[in-house]
């Protein structure tokens, strides 16, 4: 009572109980944030405050608190106050949250244009050959069957499927040598750390300042070579795209801005997608029935299941789709997404309101974890979405408006990709990357629990994006190379 009388306005949402006060909920929010979430929904109900390392972040919760938040008008609720201190360091200057609002809307917008479906289809081979000669090559998986630890090994199967085909052939080319190590260095300086405390000199610091300034140099180099050449476009990679867009007033994008763009969508992708396919596996290796059932369903639509896939044929894999949204439902790579709070935000219903000192935090994958909305929500079960249908064609839709024009679409219980203005933009590479991944794997290996090893491993919630705790290890048998037909 003392504290709600000392800490908290008379008008503001109830402040979360704390013994100290800079540290506040600091450390029981960051081990597990969904058991916080819930445990403080309990007590004080969708809206409530607590103490992150000295601020005070207003929680909301439910569908309200999701249309609050994410669909807050640009100028009570804003992003880029609150994320630049960690992307412009890593990504450059003069993009996304380094720039106003409405130049990030149309560098979105124009990121957009490079990955619809016409860019997509092209890469679906590359992607798929990727996967294929990644997993002939590596020594993890080389004879009949063994133990893995498979978050490393998902990781590199993302970053070289992103790379063929979104990031061009150059920079696959520039992965096996240079360009790994660059990202390592970036990847580093990518941490709660960077974003808790970013006044705070670590010594990782020089090197992600090193490897960004390296990392652009290396695209804009492959920038004017493909210009010196003269050469005309020959493959439908986000750089080629990005040379030939011009922003709204005539002008092309400045190559050090494609440069840091590239490497935005290199490290907003990376991690979501790499740790969403290790889930998957995980989850596979844990009910083997489920991976034979991926399997039959491999056969159904591919015939051979050495033959080769399409655009066309990945979409025709229900049981693969439902697998990969039961996945993100049950672990969404990204927990909290946090606005500053600009003017004075009443709440509706209630005297509250949130004063602009207040960062807010919309935590809408508490829905999918909540058996209200899905029963038995802890159980990772593909076929409820059977009767649940899809859930994000309403979304999709709206997700298509222009960007920074109607903001909508935060009114579902299922928004693995965020809502409103900054909702996800690789969606659709993200869904089709995880398709082919899953896809070889289902058709290369049965998985199984390593020995000893009962269900799933649990959540490791120390990174920017929730990942299996590891070791996270499988046993993996290869399948035989000669199928019969009564697999079909
Ligand atoms: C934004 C999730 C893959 C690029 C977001 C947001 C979420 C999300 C929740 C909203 C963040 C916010 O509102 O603050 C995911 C998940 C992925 C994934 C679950 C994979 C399973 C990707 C990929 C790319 C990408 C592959 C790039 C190719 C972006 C960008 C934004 C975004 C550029 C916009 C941020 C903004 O407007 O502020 N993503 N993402 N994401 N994502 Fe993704």
């Amino acid at each position: 009572v003392l504290q709600q009388v000392l800490f908290k306005g008379p008008n503001t949402p109830p402040m979360v109980f704390h013994l100290l006060p800079v540290i506040g909920s600091t450390v029981t929010y960051g081990i597990d944030p969904f058991k916080f979430f819930f445990d403080c929904q309990r007590k004080y109900g969708d809206v409530y405050t607590f103490i992150l390392l000295g601020r005070k972040v207003t929680v909301y919760l439910g569908k309200h608190g999701n249309q609050f938040i994410l669909n807050g008008k640009l100028k009570d609720v804003n992003a880029e106050e609150i994320y630049s201190v960690l992307t412009t360091p890593v990504f450059g200057k003069d993009v996304i949250y380094d720039v106003p609002n409405a130049k990030f809307m149309e560098q979105k917008k124009l990121i957009k244009y490079g990955l619809a479906s016409g860019s997509l289809r092209t890469y679906v081979s590359l992607m798929e050959d990727e996967v294929r000669s990644f997993l002939k090559r590596t020594p993890a998986f080389k004879g009949s069957s063994g133990t893995v630890n498979l978050p490393p090994l998902m990781a590199q199967i993302t970053l070289f499927t992103a790379s063929r085909s979104l990031q061009g052939k150059e920079v696959r080319q520039k992965l096996d040598s240079t360009f790994a190590a660059y990202y390592k260095a970036l990847d580093d300086g990518f941490q709660p750390i960077n974003f808790m405390l970013p006044w705070f000199p670590l010594p990782q610091n020089r090197k992600r300042n090193a490897a960004q300034r390296k990392m652009t140099q290396v695209y804009t180099k492959i920038i004017n070579e493909r210009r010196k050449r003269g050469d005309p476009k020959d493959s439908e990679d986000m750089i080629w795209n990005l040379m030939q867009c011009r922003y709204k007033d005539g002008t092309p994008i400045p190559d050090h801005e494609i440069a840091h763009l590239m490497i935005a969508l290199l490290m907003a992708g990376q991690h979501s997608s790499s740790v969403t396919s290790s889930w998957i596996m995980l989850h596979l290796a844990a009910q083997p029935e489920m991976m034979e059932e991926l399997y039959r369903e491999q056969l159904r639509v591919l015939g051979n299941p050495a033959n080769l896939l399409t655009y066309e044929n990945i979409q025709e894999m229900p049981l693969l789709r439902n697998v990969i949204r039961e996945t993100l439902r049950l672990h969404p790579p990204i927990h909290s997404i946090m606005r500053k709070v600009k003017n004075p935000l009443p709440i509706e219903g209630t005297t509250w309101v949130v004063p602009p000192s207040h960062v807010l935090l919309a935590a809408p994958a508490t829905m999918g974890k909540d058996d209200a909305y899905f029963p038995n929500a802890d159980i990772w079960d593909p076929h409820r979405w059977e009767s649940i249908g899809d859930p994000m064609d309403q979304e999709k839709e709206k997700a298509d408006y222009g960007y920074g024009v109607v903001p909508t679409g935060a009114d579902s219980t299922y928004l693995p990709f965020g809502a409103g203005r900054h909702r996800c933009i690789g969606e659709h590479f993200a869904l089709q990357q995880l398709t082919i991944v899953a896809s070889v794997m289902v058709r290369t290996f049965r998985l199984r629990n390593a020995e000893g090893k009962k269900g799933v491993v649990t959540t490791d919630y120390s990174s920017l994006f929730s990942r299996p705790m590891e070791p996270a290890e499988v046993m993996w048998e290869r399948r035989s190379e000669n199928f019969s037909k009564q697999d079909l």
